[in-house]
């Protein structure tokens, strides 16, 4: 049985991630900070999940969650870096971006994610195939107004994971892209977007391959309709070669 941890997993994707991996008989690791809504999804689970209380943002809780994992399930195959936060409403322009609020963004979508990797990676590379899914945003390719901190918090990560990838050809490094979808922070971001929305479990779904399987080329990739409702995983950009200095 493959182990996974899935950051983010009560609600939204994460929650959609956790079912689809649990469906494709995996073992699953998920955090999130709401004890509530941690505790209410291990029950609706059952055996072969792990529930973990904490926040990304907090150093010594990602290598808690780390080996917690290792412990229970006795190894770890696949991180999907799948949490982030917009950063406290309302978005700033670049000109009043605060610091101190960018780099709470930083500390959750970016540096946390950068720990789950170091703390995983002794682990991942025993694994026959070890694979890093991080969920991304168009908005890491966009210049959408007001948020630049999300933005350059995901175009951070993006690079981070890309060059984890190319360090570590091993590990496969698929970074994803799952388009609008209908959950909290869909919500809080756009309150009143009348564009239909994905239903996040459809995406989870349609991103399967890149969770089991043969394993794909590393790169980043999206979600598209195919026609009918269905979603088709695209590859949008391969990894471009390392340039050997
Ligand atoms: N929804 C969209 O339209 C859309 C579009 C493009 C990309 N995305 C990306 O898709 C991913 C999932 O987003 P979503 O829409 O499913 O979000 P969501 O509905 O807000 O769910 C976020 C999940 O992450 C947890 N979480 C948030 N901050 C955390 C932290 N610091 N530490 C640990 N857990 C944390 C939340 O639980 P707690 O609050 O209890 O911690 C929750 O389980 C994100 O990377 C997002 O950027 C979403």
């Amino acid at each position: 049985m493959a182990v996974w941890i899935v950051t983010g997993g009560t609600r939204g994707l994460g929650a959609g991630l956790v079912e689809e991996l649990l469906a494709l008989n995996a073992q699953v690791a998920f955090c999130a900070r709401s004890a509530k809504d941690v505790h209410a999804a291990e029950q609706r689970w059952g055996a072969n999940v792990l529930g973990v209380i904490g926040s990304l943002a907090d150093p010594s809780f990602v290598a808690r969650l780390v080996s917690l994992t290792v412990h229970r399930f006795g190894g770890l195959d696949g991180i999907a870096a799948n949490a982030a936060v917009l950063g406290s409403p309302p978005l700033s322009e670049v000109t009043a971006l605060d610091p101190s609020q960018l780099a709470q963004i930083l500390e959750a979508n970016l540096l946390g994610n950068l720990r789950l990797i170091a703390a995983s990676h002794s682990h991942l590379v025993q694994s026959v195939s070890p694979r890093v899914l991080a969920i991304t945003s168009d908005a890491a390719h966009a210049a959408y107004p007001g948020w630049s901190g999300y933005a350059l918090s995901k175009a951070a990560l993006e690079v981070l994971v890309e060059t984890y990838g190319a360090e570590h050809p091993v590990v496969s490094t698929y970074i994803l892209d799952p388009g609008d979808m209908d959950t909290a922070l869909h919500a809080e971001a756009l309150p009143h977007d009348p564009t239909p929305l994905r239903a996040p479990r459809e995406v989870a779904s349609a991103a399967a391959p890149l969770l089991h399987g043969a394993r794909r080329q590393s790169g980043r990739y999206r979600l598209a309709p195919n026609g009918a409702g269905i979603l088709a995983l695209e590859e949008v950009t391969l990894r471009v070669a390392p340039v050997s200095s």
